[in-house]
């Protein structure tokens, strides 16, 4: 009896939870996915816990060469386990931040992390039967929905079928990931567990073999002849969708040949293809100043056009990845005026109230003087 006491959680030491974090995460955890993918588990302050929504995103900074740079990496991990929120990071050439991440970060060391941020999540678009499509890193959030679901279900007891609370009949999840090579498949082993424990139907897409491995499953890259065979049902679906442009461009084809309700279909990208255009609308012909403070340069911003497009005809270039008001980056802090933000989950009320706004997505109302 003694001893069952004091098993018991002391009040005093119950876990703290917070779902607006920022500040220092401590690395707990690296685990290799993939020859250039690592997954990064961290532990909060106080072993304290995240609530974040699968699909939810952390800005992380890091200090490289005296530069500090952000980038926003979406959370893997289940929120089932808020105490752990793992990111998984692909080591891209051109991006010191998932270089350094890769090369230099060690259990024990600390980073500047800030979230969660983001709408696309199952939880933002609850539905009963969902498709997830996903290539390359773009599965990072779509396994953290998967996992969100398989947790509820071992939360409901459901046995082999997913259900969900409020939701009344089983969860019933498609999964198609395209991958370059069998070596690049990333979370294969809990891909291929999923299907093998009947929890989702899980197709895989590589375009080629690797050096040790020839591919037995579909081949090349996702055609509206691959997404039937893997979703028959796929208009009774509720699609996410993530990956490279593409890879997002096809979808999008994909699914507007079909018909399929555009309501229904969600999408996150934090990239762009280089040389895409800055979010524009058709200028308006009313006009207003926007001083960028530290630059020392002020231009005339039609009212219709992006902070962001204004700068960068200025000759300015602001920090920005998905230039959508999803990811972060961009953003800025507006020192005087007012703007019309169309935001998609890349920034906080709170930062809002501290005087933050994404340019990418925001429009001026009148004068503007932004610190930049
Ligand atoms: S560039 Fe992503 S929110 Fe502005």
């Amino acid at each position: 009896m003694t001893d069952m006491l004091q098993r018991l959680p002391a009040p005093e030491v119950a876990q703290q939870l917070t779902d607006d974090f920022d500040g220092l995460l401590t690395c707990v955890e690296i685990t290799p996915i993939t020859h250039d993918v690592t997954s990064f588990t961290f532990a909060l302050p106080g072993g304290a816990g995240l609530i974040f929504a699968p699909g939810q995103y952390l800005t992380i900074t890091v200090e490289v060469d005296g530069v500090q740079l952000e980038r926003c990496y979406t959370i893997s991990s289940s929120p089932a386990q808020p105490e752990r929120p793992t990111i998984t990071v692909k080591r891209s050439p051109d991006g010191p931040v998932s270089t350094w991440l890769h090369d230099q970060l060690r259990v024990g060391d600390v980073v500047s992390a800030a979230g969660p941020y983001g709408l696309f999540s199952t939880a933002t678009h609850p539905a009963r039967k969902v498709l997830f499509l996903s290539a390359g890193s773009g599965i990072t959030p779509l396994m953290s929905m998967t996992r969100a679901m398989r947790d509820q279900a071992l939360v409901c007891g459901s046995g082999s079928g997913l259900s969900g609370p409020g939701l009344g009949e089983p969860l019933d999840i498609v999964f198609v990931h395209c991958a370059r090579t069998p070596d690049d498949i990333i979370f294969r082993a809990e891909l291929e567990a999923l299907a093998a424990g009947g929890l989702a139907a899980v197709t895989i897409i590589c375009q080629d073999d690797s050096p040790q491995e020839v591919w037995q499953g579909p081949r090349g890259r996702l055609t509206l002849g691959a997404l039937f065979a893997a979703a028959p049902d796929v208009l009774d679906r509720e699609v996410f969708t993530c990956g490279p442009p593409r890879f997002m461009a096809a979808v999008a084809e994909h699914l507007t040949l079909i018909a399929a309700d555009p309501a229904r279909s969600h999408r996150e990208s934090f990239v762009l293809d280089a040389g895409a255009p800055a979010s524009e609308r058709a200028l308006s012909g009313t006009s207003h100043l926007v001083t960028f403070a530290r630059s020392g340069v002020t231009v005339e911003c039609d009212a219709a056009t992006t902070v962001l497009a204004t700068a960068a005809s200025a000759g300015l270039r602001l920090p920005s990845s998905c230039q959508g008001g999803v990811c972060g980056t961009c953003k800025s802090t507006l020192l005087s005026g007012q703007v019309d933000m169309q935001q998609a989950g890349g920034i906080r009320q709170r930062e809002i109230d501290e005087g933050k706004f994404l340019p990418c997505c925001s429009t001026p109302l009148g004068d503007l003087e932004i610190d930049a």
